[in-house]
C-alpha cells in the first residue's frame, strides 16, 4: 500500500496558517473576511466552487506577478515557503470556507426540522441531552462534524425506530444549508475556524482498525469514480449516511481518531479535483512549460514525476521559491505569464506526474 503516499500531501493546520499569515505579512495586503489590509483580495471568501488545493495553486499563478510587484512597491520582501507552509496555508483558508458551496441558512432552518434534528436538539438554551445547536462545536470544525456524524447516527437510527419515525438521509446541499443556518443562529458559540488534519500514515492503519475496510477495499474505491472536488461536508454526510447499511454498531472514532482519518484521505486525494493526464497534456503544451523544463540549457530543472512527485501543496511552495526567476527567464523569452482556469491546475500536475 505504501506506492500510495507517492502522492502524499502533507496534512496542514489552521491556526499554523492563521500565524504564517502574519509573520509573512500577507494580512499587511490581504485580509481574512475582514480582518487585514484592503489593497489585495480577501481570501477568506467563499467562492461558487470547491476550495481545493489546485484551486489555491491556480489562484497564486495567476495573480503571482502583480502581487511581486505590488510587494516590491511596499517593500515587502517576497516569502520563501516550504511544502508544511504551503500546506498550513491552505488549511487556514479551507477553515474559513469551510461552507465551500454557498449556502442557504433559510433552507437550512427547514432541513433542521423535516429532517427531524429538532426532535432532540433545541436551537439554544440548556437542559436538554443533546446540545443545543448554539453550542454545536461542529460549527467551526469540519472534522468534528464528521466526527460526530459518523458516531451519533447509528444511536439515532435506534432512536428514530423507537419514534417509528424513517431514516433522513442528507445530502450535501442539505447540510451545507443546515450548518449555515447553524452558524447565524443568535449566540452560536462557533470558536475560531479549524482544520487540522493528522499525518496520514497511521491514518491507513486505523481504516482498517475501525472496520471500514470490511466493506471498502482500502483506498482505491474511495478515491476514483468521481468527477469533481468532494467538500469536508460531503465527507460528514457520507459517513452519515452510512447509519442505515451498518448492520451492527460501528466503532465511536475519537476527534484525534478523526484526524488521522481525514489526513487519510488527503493523502490518497478524495478531497481533490481528480486530474486528467491527456488534457494535463495539452495544458503544458498550449503554457510553454516544456520550452524550459524540457531544454536543459535553459536552467529549468526537468518536471517529471523522478524529481519529485509535484502537487498542488509543492506547487504552491515552489511557485514562491522559483517563481520571480521563472517569471525573469519567461520575459526574456517573450512568453506571457501562464494562467489556469478551472482543472487547469490538476490536469497538469496529473499530466507531469505520469512522465518517467
Ligand atoms: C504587497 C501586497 C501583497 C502581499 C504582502 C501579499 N499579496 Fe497576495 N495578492 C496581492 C494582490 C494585489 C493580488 C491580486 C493580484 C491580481 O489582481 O492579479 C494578490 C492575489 C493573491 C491571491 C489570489 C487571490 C484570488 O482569490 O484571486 C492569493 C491566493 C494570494 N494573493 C496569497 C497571498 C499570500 C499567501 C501572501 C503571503 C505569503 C500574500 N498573498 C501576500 C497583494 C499582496
Ligand atoms: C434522537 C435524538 C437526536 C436527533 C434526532 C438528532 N441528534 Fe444530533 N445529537 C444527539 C445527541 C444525544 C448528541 C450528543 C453527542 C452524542 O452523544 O453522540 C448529538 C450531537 C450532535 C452533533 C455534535 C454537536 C457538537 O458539539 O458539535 C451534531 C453536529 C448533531 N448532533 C447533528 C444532528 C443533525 C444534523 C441532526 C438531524 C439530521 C441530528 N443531530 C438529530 C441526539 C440527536
Ligand atoms: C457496512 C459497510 C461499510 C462500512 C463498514 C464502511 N462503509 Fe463507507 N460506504 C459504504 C457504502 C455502501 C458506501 C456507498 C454509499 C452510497 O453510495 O450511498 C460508502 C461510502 C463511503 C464514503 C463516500 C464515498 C464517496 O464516493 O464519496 C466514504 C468517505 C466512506 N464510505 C468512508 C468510510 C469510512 C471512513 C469507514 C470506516 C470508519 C467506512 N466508510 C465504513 C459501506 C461501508
Ligand atoms: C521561460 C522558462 C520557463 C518556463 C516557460 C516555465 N518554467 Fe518553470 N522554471 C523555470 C526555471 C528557470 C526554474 C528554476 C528556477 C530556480 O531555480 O529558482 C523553474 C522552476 C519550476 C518549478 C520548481 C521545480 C522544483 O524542482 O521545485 C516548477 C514546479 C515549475 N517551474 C513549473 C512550471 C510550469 C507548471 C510551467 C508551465 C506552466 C513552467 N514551469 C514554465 C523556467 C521556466
Amino acid at each position: 500500500m505504501w506506492w500510495l503516499f507517492a502522492f502524499l500531501i502533507i496534512p496542514g493546520d489552521a491556526q499554523r496558517g492563521a500565524q504564517l499569515f502574519e509573520s509573512q505579512r500577507c494580512i499587511s495586503c490581504h485580509s481574512v473576511q475582514g480582518k487585514g489590509g484592503q489593497s489585495a483580495p480577501d481570501l477568506g471568501q467563499r467562492t461558487a466552487r470547491a476550495f481545493s488545493p489546485s484551486l489555491m495553486a491556480s489562484l497564486m499563478w495567476n495573480h503571482a506577478p502583480q502581487m511581486w510587484s505590488a510587494m516590491d512597491r511596499a517593500n515587502i520582501p517576497r516569502p520563501q515557503i516550504s511544502d508544511e507552509q504551503a500546506a498550513d496555508l491552505y488549511a487556514y483558508f479551507f477553515a474559513f470556507r469551510y461552507f465551500e458551496s454557498p449556502g442557504d441558512a433559510a433552507r437550512g432552518r427547514q432541513v433542521f426540522v423535516s429532517k427531524k434534528c429538532s426532535e432532540c436538539h433545541q436551537v439554544d438554551g440548556a437542559g436538554s441531552e443533546a446540545p443545543a445547536v448554539t453550542q454545536w462545536r461542529s460549527a467551526s470544525d469540519p472534522i468534528e462534524l464528521a466526527r460526530n456524524m459518523w458516531n451519533h447516527a447509528p444511536k439515532m437510527k435506534d432512536a428514530f425506530a423507537k419514534r417509528k419515525l424513517n431514516w433522513p438521509s442528507l445530502n450535501g446541499q442539505e447540510l451545507t444549508d443546515l450548518m449555515l443556518y447553524v452558524r447565524n443562529v443568535p449566540g452560536a458559540k462557533g470558536g475560531p475556524p479549524q482544520f487540522s488534519p493528522a499525518a496520514p500514515d497511521t491514518g491507513a492503519a486505523l481504516f482498517e482498525a475501525k472496520g471500514c475496510t470490511t466493506c471498502h477495499r482500502g483506498d482505491l474505491d474511495l478515491a476514483k469514480g468521481r468527477l469533481r472536488t468532494r467538500t469536508s461536508t460531503d465527507l460528514a454526510v457520507a459517513l452519515w449516511n452510512h447509519a442505515p447499511k451498518m448492520v451492527q454498531l460501528p466503532p465511536d472514532i475519537s476527534n484525534a481518531e478523526m484526524r488521522r482519518l481525514v489526513g487519510y484521505l488527503w493523502s490518497i486525494q478524495y478531497f481533490e479535483a481528480p486530474g486528467n493526464v491527456s488534457r494535463g497534456a495539452k495544458v503544458y503544451a498550449s503554457r510553454k512549460c516544456g520550452s524550459c523544463h524540457g531544454d536543459q540549457s535553459s536552467g529549468a530543472p526537468p518536471l517529471t514525476s523522478k524529481t519529485k512527485n509535484l502537487d498542488s501543496i509543492g506547487v504552491v511552495s515552489a511557485l514562491w521559491r522559483h517563481g520571480p526567476d521563472m517569471l525573469g527567464k519567461m520575459k526574456e523569452k517573450k512568453i506571457e505569464w501562464p494562467r489556469f482556469k478551472n482543472t487547469d491546475m490538476a490536469d497538469l500536475l496529473a499530466y507531469v506526474n505520469s512522465l518517467n
